[in-house]
């Protein structure tokens, strides 16, 4: 069973929230979906292919599983991921309908109708192609949120070309990295973005990660595109580098869309594991997008004309791409997309934004709302909120009180939550409430989306009992499941299948309450989640020990009331810096030498929150760290049974060690 005490009280939980008759006579997801997938689950997702989507040459195949666990959906079908999310909307009359709602950071504003968007995303698709890209060749995007991110991967789909994202807070190492891996042919990327009110670069991370280094394969990359969003100086390899204006500018505004196979990549998004290389996880087009889809239009009942909808992610994650890219507009939604932090200029800017484009839609992560709790309630009481109709959750598990606050403060007593369980890996939403059909539970992500088959099951894979606890698992194949690891199957079938043969594993842990409903009690391997972002406790250890003062390094996740997890790290120094590090003056140094170096490595996400330097590590006889007893040590709790420890006395000796100078940092 995992652990997770701070947790176990969830299952008390016993309010719950109907509908009202108001919300579900005119919801999009009605009961009876859950019966029609369940009667047929192929043809249902074959209807929604059919729906949702337009397809170039219509599939007669479903789905074919005989190659599990990679799995190929409508896959005799052709399309086109941009021609879907904006060429049919502008070929049906809805041009002039606003796609997008550009608000800066600084203040800037841009409106961007769909028949804009098909000029942009065709002339991006012309320069792209221009400097060689062709389908099948890999682009990364290392920008902030801004138009020219959703024109660039659009652009790339209209290509064939597969995209990989890398979320522009991460360093110039962790880039180079992701850059290798998919072999990239072309990097977008922009000057620098605005960051709580000033401008921050972005380029010199891209120029470094290019750099030739000794032992290493020459760079596969050819060109860099570069938008102008700050107008900062910025180093420039002729050549290599091109303005993206510059590009577009001469590029012809019409495109022919590349029709590619439903099994054709789309994305590689890489995403922390277990070990401390990020995995590429493989989405490809025609399943991808129809559950992107579907799961847009259901579980926040999207109703294309009138809704404004607003997610909240940064396109450098799953969410961005399945929730500010792909789903809402091959829906044809009008979204709001906004660059910069919920604080700046002010702690209101985000119910300011809520007023002045009456977003009706919010989607966003547990970690914003307690923060928005802390900064208090009369912030958002300045607002006008009551366009909101829907409010979504993702990235971790909510807490009961949150999700009343949210509901209360930002919903008004009135407009459904749907807290949304799924991963990278999965594509798109999997377990949620359908807003109008399911009676909402605080704290629950309650029931499997029609179509998609989950279930707790415990160490043999036997499913528990309503009242029980186990391993949340997902028993059969759905459109938009990852189609495995960037060149590499056996990771892939190592990682997701092998704990229970023929059934994917999530890696989270889950109970089901008396009603069957599902509560997921966060994840029960070395993955943690901060601020609902995925970070791998090895990435983080390896990033530590490469620092030549580190011998050895465990790093935990810390329950933490905003961010959800923090890090904590436990270092062991070599020879003269542990001496050292035991004053206050070099417990200091070492901390931010430490803390700068992660970042350096990884990005500033990552940083630990604490590093408690200790003279040894707890670990069984087999060599294995036990995390569990450092995290009762970082939560400040009654170190746990230490007995099967190889030396029980490390524990004692790591306890009266952090007696000593302070040894916790913040930013
Ligand atoms: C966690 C983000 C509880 C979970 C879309 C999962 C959640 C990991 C929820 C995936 C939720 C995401 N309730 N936990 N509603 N949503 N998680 O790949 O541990 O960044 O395995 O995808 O986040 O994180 P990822």
């Amino acid at each position: 069973m995992p652990e997770n005490s701070s947790l176990e009280n969830l299952l008390t939980e016993t309010r719950s929230f109907p509908p009202s008759p108001e919300f579900a006579a005119q919801a999009n997801a009605q009961a009876g979906m859950y019966d029609e997938a369940r009667a047929d689950r192929l043809a249902f997702w074959a209807k929604q292919a059919n729906e949702l989507l337009t397809w170039k040459t219509p599939f007669t195949q479903t789905l074919d599983w005989s190659d599990a666990p990679v799995a190929r959906w409508f896959a005799d079908g052709t399309l086109n991921a941009a021609y879907n999310a904006v060429d049919r909307h502008v070929e049906a009359g809805r041009g002039d309908r606003v796609a997008i709602h550009f608000e800066g950071e600084p203040g800037d504003t841009r409106t961007v109708t769909y028949a804009d968007l098909q000029r942009e995303v065709s002339r991006a698709a012309n320069a792209i192609a221009a400097l060689g890209v062709e389908s099948g060749d890999r682009v990364v995007i290392y920008l902030p949120m801004l138009v020219e991110s959703v024109v660039a991967m659009l652009a790339c789909a209209r290509l064939g070309a597969p995209h990989s994202v890398v979320f522009g807070g991460f360093s110039a190492d962790a880039l180079r990295s992701r850059i290798a891996d998919a072999e990239a042919k072309l990097v977008i990327t922009a000057d620098g973005g605005y960051r709580r009110g000033a401008p921050s670069a972005l380029k010199p991370a891209v120029d470094e990660a290019l750099e030739p280094r000794d032992g290493e394969a020459p760079t596969t990359v050819e060109h860099v595109l570069v938008v102008k969003r700050t107008g900062q100086d910025t180093a420039w390899t002729e050549g290599r580098d091109i303005w993206w204006d510059d590009a577009l500018e001469s590029a012809d505004v019409r495109h022919e869309p590349v029709w590619v196979e439903a099994e054709h990549p789309l994305y590689i998004l890489h995403t922390s594991g277990t070990t401390g290389k990020p995995k590429g996880i493989l989405h490809t087009t025609g399943g991808y997008l129809t559950q992107a889809a579907f799961t847009h239009k259901n579980v926040f009942d999207l109703k294309a004309e009138t809704d404004v909808y607003w997610c909240t992610a940064d396109i450098g994650w799953v969410t961005g791409h399945s929730y500010v890219v792909y789903g809402p507009l091959i829906n044809g939604a009008t979204q709001l997309i906004y660059e910069g932090t919920p604080d700046t200029p002010h702690r209101g800017r985000w119910w300011e934004l809520v007023e002045k484009y009456k977003v009706s839609i919010l989607y966003t992560a547990p970690t914003a709302i307690r923060t928005c709790m802390k900064w208090g309630e009369d912030i958002p009481a300045k607002f006008d909120l009551s366009s909101l109709r829907v409010l979504g959750s993702v990235g971790e598990p909510i807490n009961p009180e949150a999700w009343m606050w949210y509901r209360r403060v930002i919903g008004g007593d009135k407009a459904p939550i749907v807290d949304t369980w799924w991963q990278t890996e999965t594509g798109a939403i999997m377990i949620s409430p359908l807003p109008g059909v399911t009676a909402t539970k605080p704290g629950s992500a309650q029931v499997p989306l029609p179509g998609i088959v989950a279930d707790v099951v415990d160490d043999e894979a036997h499913s528990v009992p309503n009242g029980g606890g186990g391993y949340l698992v997902l028993s059969e194949p759905w459109p938009s499941m990852l189609r495995g690891i960037w060149g590499d199957l056996e990771r892939y079938k190592d990682t997701y299948w092998s704990r229970f043969p023929g059934i994917y594993f999530a890696g989270d842990g889950a109970k089901k309450d008396d009603d069957g409903d599902i509560w997921l009690l966060g994840r029960v391997d070395d993955v943690m989640n901060v601020s609902g972002h995925r970070l791998s406790t090895t990435e983080i250890e390896s990033a530590l020990v490469s620092h030549e003062i580190v011998a050895e390094a465990a790093v935990v996740g810390a329950a933490d009331e905003t961010t959800g997890q923090a890090v904590v790290a436990f270092v062991i120094l070599r020879g003269e810096h542990a001496d050292r590090a035991a004053t206050e003056d070099g417990s200091t140094e070492v901390q931010t030498a430490l803390r700068n170096h992660v970042a350096k490595e990884i990005g500033p996400i990552a940083k630990p929150r604490r590093i408690l330097v200790v003279p040894e590590l707890p670990k069984t006889r087999s060599g294995k760290i036990m995390r569990r007893l450092l995290r009762d040590v970082a939560e400040n709790r009654t170190v746990g049974d230490a007995t099967t420890l190889a030396d029980s006395s490390v524990m004692d000796l790591i306890s009266a060690g952090l007696a000593g100078p302070a040894a916790s940092s913040e930013d």
